[in-house]
């Protein structure tokens, strides 16, 4: 298969039963996931997994990349310090569309202590159908790439 349609996940210990359950539901859309765990519930650091995921997509092994936490807010900070990664953490819909269509973000990150599974599932639903506008929004990623070089 393509690395079109390979998304990785990856979460801390307080979101491995929602990471598990959009595994489960985006593979059932086609997606091949590469889920990087955890599996147990041990608590562990965000910005490792993180970080492995953000790499995943920066290399382009992946396509894009779904990681949690339990606000979604720290392993997203660690996520976006890898270069070429536009991660951000949404908790509707809305945003989760917006950011493929006007910030050509690669990577989707949730808190599993925000959103209940329903919500997380349409927010990811969301980010996965948008695609990207180009035009005046590509300046912008533009000028966001250029602060990495
Ligand atoms: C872990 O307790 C928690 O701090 C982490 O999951 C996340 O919310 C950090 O941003």
């Amino acid at each position: 298969m393509s690395t079109d349609r390979r998304i990785v996940l990856s979460s801390d210990h307080a979101a491995i039963a929602l990471r598990q359950a959009i595994a489960t539901h985006i593979a059932a859309q086609g997606w091949e996931v590469v889920d990087l765990g955890p599996t147990t519930p041990e608590s562990t650091h965000y910005p490792k997994h993180g970080e492995a995921a953000a790499r995943a997509v920066a290399a382009g092994d992946c396509a894009l990349g779904i990681v949690l936490c339990g606000t979604g807010q720290g392993i997203m900070m660690a996520a976006n310090k890898v270069r070429g990664i536009r991660c951000g953490v949404c908790s509707d819909a809305f945003s989760a569309r917006m950011i493929r269509q006007h910030n050509d973000a690669n990577m989707l990150s949730l808190g599993a202590r925000v959103v209940g599974e329903g919500l997380a599932l349409e927010i990811v639903d969301a980010f996965l159908n948008a695609r990207f506008e180009g035009g005046r929004h590509a300046t912008r990623v533009d000028m966001i790439a250029a602060m990495e070089a």
